[in-house]
């Protein structure tokens, strides 16, 4: 008969959703401030720049979710409320318009602080569990594309 109770967090568990629990606030603010970019950008390349930062939003929210899932289900509970996230990270997006250029490089910025906890955080995923490191590196690999594409729109 199958067991109805949640898994018991042992000690691999334990690490695996504390280290997503580190990423979590960071991937929550990247949402946000593509979002406020998505909103703010003005500019010649507004057109490509309020697509891409809004497709950005959308997959940071996917892998977010995914992250944040995978603890859960590893018996942890998470906390993405908007006081931890503001708590855990830097500095917001300036407040109103932002170029073009500017809203590529100000969210660029902002993927790497995000982009190298879970870099060094692969080898603690890989170790305690399997399934958080496939979706750590996932969520790595889709920062480090948009930081490409946001990039390539300053040269
Ligand atoms: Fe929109």
């Amino acid at each position: 008969m199958a067991s109805t109770t949640l898994h018991e967090p042992d000690t691999a568990r334990l690490t695996a959703a504390s280290t997503i629990q580190a990423i979590l606030p960071g991937l929550v603010a990247l949402t946000l401030d593509a979002k406020q970019a998505h909103w703010n950008v003005t500019g010649p390349g507004f057109v490509q720049l309020h697509g891409l930062t809004d497709e950005f939003a959308a997959d940071v929210r996917t892998w977010t979710d995914r992250l944040a899932e995978r603890a859960v289900a590893l018996g942890t509970p998470v906390d993405a409320r908007p006081g931890t996230v503001a708590a855990a990270t830097g500095r917001s997006l300036p407040m109103g318009w932002l170029t073009d250029r500017g809203a590529a490089v100000e969210l660029a910025e902002r993927i790497d602080p995000v982009a190298e906890l879970i870099h060094t955080s692969l080898a603690e995923l890989e170790s305690s569990d399997a399934v958080a490191h496939d979706a750590a590196i996932e969520t790595l690999e889709g920062l480090e594309k948009y930081r490409w594409m946001l990039l390539a729109h300053t040269r």
